[in-house]
């Protein structure tokens, strides 16, 4: 059996129509109501988390392998290895602020607002500009607009919840997509199990 996580919420849908497209009988996992363990063709154990979660299961090996997001991973920074870009749950991670704030110019000490303390601290870290971190858990782009903080680290998808409260971005981090993480004791013990599961999801993405 092959344990595997997904990351619920914005990646969920998209890691499903995956799956079916790869040929696995899904329908246990559209009627699971509040069961948390899903068996898939009696080959698959799937269990569905939050993305934070996702790495940690797999980090500890109660999960082979994993489906979540490169900015998750990139804040983690966990040992665990990403073995393949799904090629969905397309956004960046940017800078972004009010219009007409350029925090790369501004002659005063710089807050940043973020769910990605880890992540910026780096991105600053490489511009050689320090700046003063403020973790906010959700809707992160309030933080500007109440004047806690000058701009803000995110993803970015369509751009519209920057549109609509005033914000545009400003610098573009780094691309992100849903990618296929796996515990490195499973990719060795698991082997040809994960090598089938991982050439199953490559042939549904080329095609
Ligand atoms: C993410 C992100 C932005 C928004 C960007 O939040 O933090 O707020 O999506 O998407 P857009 O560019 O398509 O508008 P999410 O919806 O995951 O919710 P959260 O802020 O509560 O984490």
């Amino acid at each position: 059996m092959l344990n595997i996580a997904l990351t619920k919420g914005r990646l969920e849908d998209r890691t499903i129509e995956l799956l079916k497209k790869a040929g696995v009988d899904c329908s246990p996992l559209l009627n699971k109501g509040r069961k948390l363990i899903i068996t898939l063709e009696d080959k698959y154990s799937i269990i569905f988390a939050k993305a934070n979660d996702v790495i940690t299961y797999v980090e500890y090996g109660v999960s082979d392998v994993g489906v979540v997001g490169k900015d998750t991973i990139l804040e983690m920074n966990r040992p665990i290895y990403e073995i393949m870009d799904l090629n969905f749950g397309k956004c960046s991670f940017a800078v972004a602020a009010p219009h007409n704030v350029n925090i790369f110019t501004l002659d005063k000490s710089t807050t940043i607002a973020t769910k990605y303390p880890n992540v910026t601290r780096s991105y600053f870290e490489s511009l050689n500009m320090d700046v003063d971190i403020v973790k906010i858990e959700g809707s992160v782009e309030l933080a500007p607009i109440l004047k806690l903080a000058d701009a803000i680290v995110d993803i970015v998808e369509t751009g519209k919840t920057l549109k609509e409260n005033g914000l545009e971005v400003i610098r573009k981090i780094t691309d992100i997509s849903a990618r296929l993480v796996v515990n490195p004791v499973s990719l060795k013990l698991k082997a040809a199990e994960i090598d089938l599961f991982s050439k199953l999801l490559t042939s549904s993405i080329t095609k």
